[in-house]
């Protein structure tokens, strides 16, 4: 098994709670209370840590959150490098309203970085010895961080000889050039980001992911589609469209996270990356159909993957 690095600059403690109903000025009771460490790349290493890979979190705390933040990781014995920052660590609280089944994800606002503070998160992966085979980079960037970013950092880990995976939004991809981005996963909102305005059609979407592949931009993508599944450009000029089972959403949150998490473990087991793809498909239906942010069961990811059906396009 090779060894992952995550980054994670706007990581959150997530708390998740249960209401029977929400009540409108007054109390809502709420019970079932847990807290997990969130963010899009705590997730991703959180679920690898739990199939037994070799892996590292890098990112960013602050304040009495950040302090929680690492008590959690820490008694969850993840490995993980800390840049500590001034500002405080990001809240989220996920209600679930049990009379009508809804679910209220609230995200509070990140803190805001400086200079010196992103910087340093450059560093700790340059630090890394030896260098990872995969760098994830997931989720929002908080203030004060430029969007280059993340660019920045996956020129500087390809250069080093590690295949990054790019989890965010669209503008995330400005600048982008070369080879430096492996492969990128967005939502359909975080693809539209990067200009495309066309129908929803999978025909017209992929046509439009092969020409942001035609750019330069990332070698090969994949935009999700929800319930309809996800499509993937391949940097080999394959165009797919992975359809799960129909499912029952419990929960979204960590469903994207799922999907990458699952992504390179295929990746790193020496999959091809449309078999990979088909097993982020089945990972975020597994994940959407429990609670909490992670994704626990395997086994189940593998039966869900022999029914996800793949349409082949020109
Ligand atoms: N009803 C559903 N059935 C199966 N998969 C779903 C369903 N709803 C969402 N998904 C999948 O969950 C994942 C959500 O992740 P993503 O699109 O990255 O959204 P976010 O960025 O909000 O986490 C996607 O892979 C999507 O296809
Ligand atoms: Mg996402």
């Amino acid at each position: 098994m090779g060894n992952i690095a995550t980054v994670t600059m706007n990581p959150t403690v997530d708390l998740f709670a249960e209401t029977e109903r929400l009540v409108e000025d007054g109390k809502s009771r709420c019970h079932n209370v847990t807290r997990e460490p969130g963010g899009g790349g705590i997730n991703v290493a959180r679920n690898l840590h739990r199939f037994g890979m070799d892996v590292v979190a890098i990112l960013t705390a602050g304040g009495l959150q950040g302090e929680l933040l690492k008590r959690i990781l820490q008694r969850e014995m993840l490995t993980f490098h800390c840049v500590d920052i001034q500002d405080e660590t990001r809240q989220s609280l996920a209600l679930t309203e049990k009379a009508s089944a809804r679910l209220f994800h609230l995200v509070f606002p990140g803190p805001e970085l400086q200079e010196s503070e992103w910087q340093r998160c450059i560093d700790a992966f340059d630090a890394l010895k030896p260098k990872p085979d995969y760098l994830v980079l997931s989720g929002s960037l908080p203030g004060g961080v430029p969007t280059h970013f993340y660019v920045t950092l996956a020129c500087s880990a390809t250069a080093a000889g590690t295949r990054v995976i790019l989890d965010t939004s669209g503008k995330a991809l400005t600048g982008s050039h070369g080879k430096c981005i492996y492969l990128t996963k967005l939502n359909f909102g975080e693809f539209a980001e990067l200009g495309y305005s066309g129908p929803r059609e999978h025909s017209s979407i992929l046509t439009a992911m092969a020409k942001v592949i035609d750019q330069g931009l990332t070698e090969n993508l994949i935009v999700t589609l929800d319930a309809d599944g996800a499509l993937l450009a391949s940097g080999a000029g394959e165009k797919l469209h992975a359809r799960p089972p129909e499912t029952r959403v419990i929960s979204h949150v960590g469903a994207g996270d799922s999907f990458v998490s699952v992504l390179v473990h295929q990746l790193d087991s020496g999959k091809s990356i449309a078999e990979a793809f088909r097993y982020g498909v089945a990972a975020a239906a597994a994940k959407v159909s429990t609670p909490g942010n992670q994704l626990m069961d395997l086994e189940r990811v593998e039966s869900i993957a022999k029914m996800v059906k793949i349409h082949q396009h020109a």
